[in-house]
């Protein structure tokens, strides 16, 4: 292996290991080849800590990369359209068998400037400096003790733009002190170290840290109070309705209970001025659209108001709160709530620091629109690339028996249609599998599997605090777990009977009932399906108490309709024909069952009962998917107390 790309490798392994140096996220490294013709540098999408002989990185020609910056014609190009040429330009400058298609740095161009070894880092410590006002002046003079001259680079557009000052900068140092600097501080950015071994260069950055380090005292320690999980699920209902009154969107919540640094914060008189000031750098405007913002309450109607005003300022919206003496929240898809956690939490901590010097030195309205802009380039090329929105995009559902059959079959279905979905059922085992396959159908969606006994008031309230403390909130419920015993009327056992009614009607009751407080109090309306059958309108023979529940939850469901539809809860249900794909109500003893009531083989029951349809089509969990789709998705949003029925028409409703 080239010894350039074994360095590459050990500085990478090295920093990338050690939380001192990269917390606070991001960095990358590059080293140049003897002759001083190539540069290995760090590929984006391979964390440092994980780049080896194969994976993480690209070799590029120093030469070509620094024409990039000398090219009249891309001088003259607009903003936009210069960035995307420069990308596409450092990946013409690739010289290696590398065909993974990863892009080589962004930041490669500052590399080519400096000395073989570069390792450029966002560490906190450092982060505390470069965003306060007297950040400069007291790095210089810390710096100084120690004999050390670091070059200071001013907040610059990144790209092209701040290559060019970078180049100017660089240049002009090594001029004044006849070598290049070897420590550089990007303003509102990071560090760059550079030196001319693998070693030399891991001493440096640790030299810095830990200058940086001693400069800055101790925060006082903060202590979380536990909240109450009443009180954490009322913020997360409140702000999902703020999110959506002003955005239309349906975000879960998240919450981070254990945080000494949030604590530490909010102990702090001047906690909400430090978080008026806008994103301290480019990351925290990316990814968690600015700075928190402090609220004394999580109430949803000044909050929504709070945030309609910032919509009118054309600002985004924040996607973390910090709300007072209960923590910080996070509305954002989970997959990036944990990565808006942690730059929110260094932020804090970074503005916690900075109020020692100075105070926050933030990025300025101009800087925020040159990466919004920049950025929401970058985001409509990923849309246009085929980002998978579906009818019910972020849409949080539970549905019951989801273990099995219909209940499986509807859990698929609202997975497909982009739901988050809780899947809750007696049988645990039964309903992971399901989540497995839903994962394989729809990859990157979100399912939780939930025990829950929907016949017990206990089990039902424990099932939806763990749906508010994963997602937090509630869009959709699908009662579908539900139970057939076939017995002749005078056959029927009266503890049959009474199970019947428990599953089908109690459990069906305790469900809506939990599911209508929280939707009231979340504000933004839902959808309640039950899921009944045929044999809730027209009654079969041998099915007592399931044409009795069955037909009980019809009318439940019209009852409730006309109870919740002011809260704009729509609630609805499907009646699905005889569906025997994966159902347990169809299992082997009832086929025989009704193999005797009609007089037939148990082999002919099926296509006996699929003869009996006007289409003459099996029903399929699928269909039964769809309908409950339907009804949930806002073009039912004038359906509300009806009754869909799925048999391929066998009953007619009037
Ligand atoms: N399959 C059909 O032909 C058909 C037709 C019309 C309506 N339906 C309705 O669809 C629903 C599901 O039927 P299926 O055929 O898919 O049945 P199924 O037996 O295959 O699935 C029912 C699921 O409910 C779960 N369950 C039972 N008791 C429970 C409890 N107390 N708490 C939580 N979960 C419990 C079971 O573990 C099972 O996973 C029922 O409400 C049924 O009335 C089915
Ligand atoms: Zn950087």
């Amino acid at each position: 292996m080239d010894k350039a790309l074994a360095d590459l490798i050990k500085i990478s392994n090295t920093t990338g290991k050690d939380p001192a140096l990269v917390l606070g996220g991001g960095g990358n490294t590059s080293v140049k080849t003897a002759d001083g013709a190539h540069m290995y540098i760090k590929a984006s999408g391979t964390a440092l800590k994980d780049m080896d002989a194969t994976l993480g990185w690209r070799r590029l020609r120093i030469d070509s990369v620094l024409s990039i910056l000398k090219d009249k014609a891309i001088a003259k190009l607009d903003a936009f359209k210069r960035e995307t040429e420069v990308v596409n330009r450092l990946l013409l400058s690739c010289d290696d068998e590398v065909d993974t298609g990863a892009r080589p740095s962004v930041e490669s161009h500052l590399h080519a400037m400096l000395d073989t070894h570069v390792i450029h880092l966002h560490p906190l410590v450092v982060a505390a400096y470069v965003s306060a006002k007297n950040g400069r002046k007291v790095l210089e003079k810390q710096m100084a003790a120690e004999g050390l001259v670091p070059l200071w680079v001013p907040y610059t557009d990144p790209g092209y733009m701040l290559a060019k000052r970078f180049a100017r900068l660089v240049a002009e140092y090594e001029a004044e002190h006849g070598k290049k600097p070897g420590i550089l501080f990007l303003e509102k950015h990071g560090l760059f170290v550079t030196a001319s071994s693998a070693n030399a260069a891991i001493r440096r950055v640790r030299q810095v840290i830990r200058l940086c380090q001693e400069g800055l005292k101790d925060l006082p320690a903060g202590r979380m109070k536990l909240a109450s999980a009443e009180s954490v699920a009322g913020a997360k209902l409140a702000i999902r309705n703020a999110m959506f009154q002003t955005t239309g969107e349906y975000l879960p919540v998240s919450y981070y209970p254990d945080s000494e640094i949030v604590a530490s914060f909010m102990g702090r008189k001047d906690a909400k001025q430090l978080l008026t000031t806008p994103a301290l750098n480019p990351d925290e405007l990316v990814y968690a659209n600015g700075s928190a913002m402090w609220l004394d309450t999580a109430k949803a109607k000044p909050l929504a108001r709070k945030l309609q005003s910032l919509v009118e300022r054309n600002q985004k919206l924040p996607a973390a709160f910090v709300v007072k003496g209960l923590g910080m929240f996070v509305a954002a898809e989970k997959r990036l709530a944990g990565l808006i956690a942690e730059i929110t939490e260094t932020s804090l901590k970074v503005r916690m620091y900075a109020a020692r010097m100075g105070g926050v030195l933030a990025l300025t309205a101009r800087e925020q629109n040159f990466i919004n802009t920049w950025e929401s380039e970058a985001f409509r090329k990923k849309l246009v690339s085929g980002g998978e929105a579906g009818e019910l995009t972020n849409r949080i559902a539970v549905v019951t028996g989801a273990a099995s059959g219909l209940g499986k079959s509807i859990a698929i279905g609202l997975a497909r249609a982009g739901a988050m979905v809780a899947l809750m059922d007696i049988d645990e085992k039964a309903a992971t599998e399901t989540a497995r396959q839903i994962a394989e159908i729809r990859p990157g969606s979100q399912t939780m599997v939930v025990p829950c006994n929907v016949t017990s008031e206990g089990s039902v309230q424990k099932a939806f605090e763990a749906v508010l403390a994963h997602w937090g909130g509630l869009d959709i419920l699908v009662n579908a777990a539900g139970l057939a015993p076939p017995f002749a009327l005078v056959d029927m056992p009266v503890d049959k009977w009474r199970m019947a009614l428990e599953v089908n009607l109690t459990g069906y009751f305790l469900m809506a009932r939990e599911t209508a407080r929280i939707l009231i109090e979340q504000g933004i309306g839902g959808s309640i399906i039950n899921l009944s059958s045929k044999s809730g309108l027209e009654a079969s023979k041998n099915n007592t108490a399931y044409n009795a529940t069955k037909s009980g939850e019809l009318h439940m469901a019209r009852g409730w309709a006309l109870e919740l539809g002011a809260q704009g809860v729509r609630v609805n249900c499907v009646a699905p024909g005889n569906v025997f794909e994966g159902s347990k109500i169809w299992n082997p003893d009832y086929i025989k069952v009704c193999a005797k009531k009609n007089k037939i083989k148990p082999e002919e029951v099926i296509p006996f009962y699929v003869n009996k349809t006007a289409l003459k089509r099996e029903i399929k969990g699928q269909d039964i998917a769809d309908a409950v789709v339907f009804l949930c998705s806002d073009k039912a949003r004038t359906v509300t107390g009806q009754v869909l029925v799925a048999d391929s028409g066998q009953v007619w409703t009037r």
